[in-house]
């Protein structure tokens, strides 16, 4: 019903207080309208650090282990993680709807780990991406791969799908067997991705100078987690790249593939939002897991 008094009875107009709009706590994001900021902060927390967990292998290998059942390995992880980097096949055929993590769509696909993996297109219509309420998509581009252009426009295609619907992107670096992971090809890679429009770039760790990787990018970095170490490891190189100005960590095998899982989980996740360093951490890991020992 309307409310003709409610109006003329308005008087709280806080005359002698400026309006105030927030600062916006993601690198580079400060410029980008309404709904894209807010998926953004779906995925990175107020401290402006996001724990992702990559589980989209099966995209191109098929049930990777500790994929095999995602309903047993990745569902139960869910409530400990601010967002899921998945396949929309899998968002849709086993993980609940009603969680409330940031939803991270794999949306570039092609080979399998059979074939030559740069030869990717793009594998999710921007449209299913609103449907299935994406926080942001997920394209892989393989600088310095066999199809290096056509990976990069992948990531510009979708980029420029994106920025209609107001759906940011991850550019994930994808560093062929052939490539090797130092400073000077991630700077170079990861600077591409956001040049060209990504607003999100995930990228792995390098033990030498992982901060200027982290500098020379406009955009948030993410550190992918790579094979499975040892927990110390793997915690160490999460503070590391935390440490040397990443916002965040997506990690998948050196979680899923733990004996205790949902222990790692809590531990990486004390290493991004609660400034763990990584002996803390083991020691959370140790502490929930009753002593696992990998
Ligand atoms: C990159 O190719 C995909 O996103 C991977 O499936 C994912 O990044 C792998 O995560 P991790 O290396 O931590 O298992």
């Amino acid at each position: 019903m309307a409310d003709l008094e409610g109006n003329l009875d308005a008087h709280n107009y806080g005359l002698d207080t400026p309006q105030v709009t927030g600062a916006f706590p993601i690198k580079g994001a400060s410029s980008l309208d309404f709904g894209m900021k807010h998926r953004l902060a779906r995925i990175f927390k107020e401290d402006g650090k996001t724990v992702m967990l990559a589980f989209d292998h099966g995209y191109f290998q098929g049930p990777t282990s500790g994929l095999e059942r995602v309903d047993l390995g990745i569902v139960p992880l869910a409530p400990h993680v601010d967002a899921l980097m998945g396949t929309r096949g899998i968002f849709r055929s086993v993980i609940p709807a009603n969680s409330d993590n940031a939803v991270v769509l794999r949306a570039s696909a092609g080979p399998s780990i059979l074939k030559e993996l740069s030869n990717e297109g793009i594998g999710v219509d921007i449209s299913d991406a609103v449907r299935i309420d994406a926080a942001a998509i997920a394209v892989q581009v393989f600088v310095g791969g066999e199809y290096e252009t056509q990976s990069v426009l992948n990531l510009t295609q979708q980029i420029d799908a994106g920025m209609e619907v107001g759906i940011p992107v991850l550019g994930v670096t994808a560093v062929g067997k052939e490539l090797t992971r130092d400073a000077r090809y991630l700077r170079l890679a990861t600077r591409m991705i956001a040049e060209l429009g990504a607003q999100i770039v995930k990228t792995y760790y390098c033990e030498e100078d992982f901060e200027t990787v982290t500098a020379s990018c406009p955009v948030p970095i993410i550190m992918a987690g790579g094979k499975k170490l040892p927990a110390k490891d793997a915690l160490t190189m999460a503070y590391n790249a935390i440490s040397q100005g990443a916002s965040g960590v997506d990690m998948g095998r050196n979680i899923f593939q733990r004996l205790a899982p949902i222990a790692m989980v809590q531990a990486v996740s004390g290493v991004v939002h609660d400034g763990l360093n990584p002996q803390q951490a083991l020691e959370k890991y140790l502490d929930l897991s009753k002593g696992a020992q990998d």
